[in-house]
């Protein structure tokens, strides 16, 4: 992974359309959202929406919900032209720390056994399901 130019930081208004575009483009991973949904939740989650850039470019964004007592992952993506380069990675070790190292929730579908393998290799395990989704747990 070039790590230079790679850049984390929080999400801001105006990174709405980028995120939207990655969202997009990792269907059906994902299910994409309108961009006034992305706009809401990045404005009432600010604390914990992230984006990941190359230069001045978004390559990657997340989005948490804070719980009572941990976090659930809603949505991350890596646009798919920098997949499986180490970006994911190192972007949720930047996220974990920053947020002080919370217990984390996360749904995974089923079919997505990519992410699956992804969440594991970061400690996820599996702690029940819902409907077509794994219900992961780092504690
Ligand atoms: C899941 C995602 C965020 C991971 O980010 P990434 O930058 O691709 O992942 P990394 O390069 O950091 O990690 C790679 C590791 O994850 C797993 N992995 C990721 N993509 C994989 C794939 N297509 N096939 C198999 N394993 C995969 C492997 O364990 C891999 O390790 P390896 O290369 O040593 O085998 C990214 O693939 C993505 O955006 N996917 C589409 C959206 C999505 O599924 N989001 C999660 C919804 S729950």
């Amino acid at each position: 992974m070039p790590q230079k130019s790679i850049r984390f930081r929080r999400a801001n208004f105006l990174d709405t359309v980028a995120i939207k575009k990655i969202a997009d483009k990792s269907a059906p991973y994902i299910t994409p959202l309108p961009l006034i949904v992305y706009a809401l939740l990045i404005l009432l989650f600010h604390h914990s929406s992230f984006v990941v850039c190359i230069g001045k470019r978004q390559i990657g964004f997340a989005i948490l919900i804070p719980m009572l007592t941990s976090y659930g992952w809603f949505q991350i993506a890596i646009k798919p032209e920098y997949r499986r380069k180490g970006f994911g990675t190192a972007f949720f070790k930047r996220i974990y720390s920053e947020l002080n190292r919370p217990k984390l929730k996360a749904l995974v579908k089923k079919a997505n056994k990519s992410s699956l393998k992804w969440h594991k290799k970061l400690g996820f395990n599996i702690i029940g399901e819902i409907f077509n989704y794994w219900l992961l747990e780092l504690k």
